[in-house]
């Protein structure tokens, strides 16, 4: 797993916390936010979006990840996410989120959520074993 320092993780922390602020949750009333580091050391930040057609909420990870892509391209990887709320629940990443982000992670990603009110940092390919991935061994369409 990618070292990831105590500083970078708070660093991430009140990133995530901050975006969190900014959540539109008027149905679930759960505030999300979350912190993508990528390999550069540039952090994108994003929360959840909910809508009254449910099934079209983002959530905030996947808010981060379009917002990077959106800013910088595609091209750099992400070496940790962080995955935080403001109702003090001890959350992950939802599988949903992961299989978007498997995409764009190193191989040895850091994933960072609180489990029971303690800030732990897991690796992606545990959290992920068996991402779906490129079918096409030919070509990765990952780059
Ligand atoms: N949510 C996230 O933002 N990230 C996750 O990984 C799990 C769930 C949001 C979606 C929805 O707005 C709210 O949390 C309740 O499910």
């Amino acid at each position: 797993m990618a070292t990831i320092t105590p500083e970078t993780v708070e660093e991430l922390r009140i990133a995530a916390a901050a975006a969190a602020e900014n959540a539109y949750a008027p149905y679930s009333g759960f505030r999300v936010g979350a912190a993508l580091l990528f390999e550069d050391g540039g952090i994108a930040t994003g929360c959840n979006v909910e809508n009254v057609s449910y099934g079209l909420t983002i959530c905030a990870e996947r808010t981060a990840l379009v917002r990077a892509i959106a800013e910088n391209g595609s091209a750099r990887r992400i070496v940790a996410v962080l995955v935080t709320n403001l109702n003090d629940a001890p959350i992950p990443p939802c599988g949903a989120c992961l299989q978007a982000l498997s995409e764009f992670v190193t191989a040895n990603a850091a994933v960072c959520f609180n489990d029971s009110r303690q800030m732990v940092a897991k690796p992606f390919a545990e959290l992920l074993p068996y991402a779906f991935g490129n079918w096409d061994t030919k070509s990765d369409l990952r780059r």
